[in-house]
């Protein structure tokens, strides 16, 4: 069997590496998608007080700390069992929205929109954000402003961009000025207008690439995250929804709490990112692999796909389109940069209510308690998907056990079929071109994984493709920075 292995996968945050495996008639054997780099974070979280969860667990992600840290907050309000401050959980709610703002806009301007606008084929040396700025410079200006926008909301309510362990057991450190609050609110006409710009490029563009579409993880499977408790779109608290590919509910109003009871956490030898699949689908014993009928998605797409509809109008009409477009469910991985658009308009408009909100700039923001629980779950959405945080305490406070599983970790059964697709698509001998290496690539690119979160390791790491024969030779590496 030949052996491709694309390491690093670039402009993915983190180290990974996608192997190609041909056989002896040059065709693709088999593809899988590995995470090479492990901390063992959970184990390292085991004797430190509850109060410092945000701020330690923040810190295991260079790339998402917010979300870390609001579901370790959330955690800590359940062993507290205090009812938080209704202002806090406002501006919890704000800063989520300020985190998925600036990581979709990173992913869709910077990482992504180079294939879309310079071609999958394109040269490898201007398909970055650079070449973006020669060939659509007021674009790459909008979206390096659009996720500015998002980092100022975490900085005007976290204080610093990096790290903000700002939400804590019972609520916050701080609340929202007025004089902060009246910035963010000058500032949002321009975030909804490049949203905007991009929501019309990027259909404009869906046209010209049918086989990427067809292609990028297009396959049936379950979709899981959280909706409100009437099944409206959902970012921070709410209730866990699991819809099939036809969005008939296979699940509805699951407790967070309760994840166990329905998420198992496979572990494979070739990669050291665990693979979550849907329990009930499975039987005892059996392997799961990426053809497992527990494989789900999460993130912005299955979001889209679980909740009856957004909320807000101008989110709800992009959804409605969204929805003529792909039927009930879109079941293609590449409409993950679509759904992406479509949430930051959604946020937009979510964070235009919040500050609007004449109870926002209230500074009663911290419920102060001692522990009354020795295990509490927190659960939100972060960018990537569904985060969970679970620990376990003892009387004084101090973590006994941890578990967490993160949004990347849930996809990677579907990054894998994805890989694979895509390249036994594309893949028709040995002689493989670099621009099908960057589409197996961008397959994988288009959940956004966050590998520094799933691996804990600290900071931005590549990842690579790598090919090799039936007889094990390795062919061809691709990698970039
Ligand atoms: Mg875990
Ligand atoms: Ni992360």
């Amino acid at each position: 069997m030949k052996r491709l292995v694309i390491d690093p996968v670039t402009r993915i945050e983190g180290h990974a590496k996608i192997s190609l495996f041909l056989d002896d008639a040059g065709k693709l054997a088999d593809a899988k998608f590995h995470v090479t780099e492990f901390r063992g974070f959970e184990a390292f979280c085991v004797g430190r007080p509850l109060w410092e969860m945000p701020s330690l667990t923040g810190r295991t992600c260079g790339i998402c700390p917010v979300s870390h840290v609001l579901a370790a907050a959330k955690a800590g309000d359940e062993i507290l069992a205090v009812k938080l401050p209704e202002t806090a959980l406002k501006l919890r709610r704000l800063m989520n929205l300020g985190q998925l703002i600036q990581s979709h806009a990173l992913s869709f301007f910077h990482l992504s929109s180079p294939d879309f606008l310079l071609g999958f084929d394109s040269d490898p040396a201007k398909r970055n954000v650079f070449g973006l700025m020669d060939v659509e410079p007021e674009l790459a200006r909008r979206g390096i402003r659009l996720r500015k926008f998002g980092q100022d909301i975490i900085a005007k309510l976290g204080g610093q961009k990096i790290h903000p362990a700002w939400a804590v057991p019972g609520g916050v450190r701080q609340g929202l000025s007025e004089e902060h609050r009246l910035e963010l609110l000058e500032a949002l006409p321009e975030a909804q207008e490049t949203t905007f710009l991009a929501l019309e490029l990027f259909k404009t563009l869906l046209d010209k690439f049918p086989e990427e579409v067809a292609s990028f993880g297009n396959f049936p499977s379950l979709f899981l995250g959280l909706v409100t408790p009437e099944g409206l779109w959902e970012h921070h608290d709410g209730l866990i929804r699991v819809v099939d590919e036809t969005g008939a509910l296979v699940a509805d109003k699951l407790e967070p709490a309760d994840y166990l009871d329905y998420i198992g956490e496979a572990s494979h030898n070739h990669s050291y990112l665990k693979s979550p699949y849907y329990r009930p689908n499975v039987a005892e014993g059996e392997a799961i692999t990426p053809e497992s009928a527990g494989l789900y998605r999460v993130g912005p797409l299955a979001r889209l796909n679980i909740c009856n509809r957004i909320g807000t109008p101008l989110a709800d009409k992009e959804l409605t389109e969204f929805r003529e477009r792909f039927g009930r469910v879109a079941l293609s991985s590449f409409q993950y940069h679509y759904a992406r658009l479509i949430e930051i308009l959604a946020c937009t408009e979510a964070v235009a209510l919040h500050l609007q909100d004449p109870k926002i700039t209230d500074t009663r923001v911290r419920a102060q308690a001692g522990i009354n629980v020795l295990r509490g779950v927190g659960v939100s959405e972060a960018p990537r998907g569904t985060l969970f945080h679970d620990y376990h305490v003892d009387e004084n406070g101090l973590i006994t056990k941890v578990n967490m599983i993160i949004a990347t970790g849930q996809n990677n059964l579907a990054m894998n079929r994805t890989v694979k697709q895509i390249a036994q698509t594309f893949i028709k001998g040995p002689d493989i071109a670099e621009g099908i290496l960057n589409r197996i690539e961008a397959g994988a690119r288009a959940f956004d994984p966050c590998l520094s979160c799933s691996t804990h390791a600290i900071g931005q790491m590549p990842m690579q493709v790598e090919l090799f024969s039936a007889q094990g030779e390795l062919l061809k590496r691709l990698e970039r920075n």
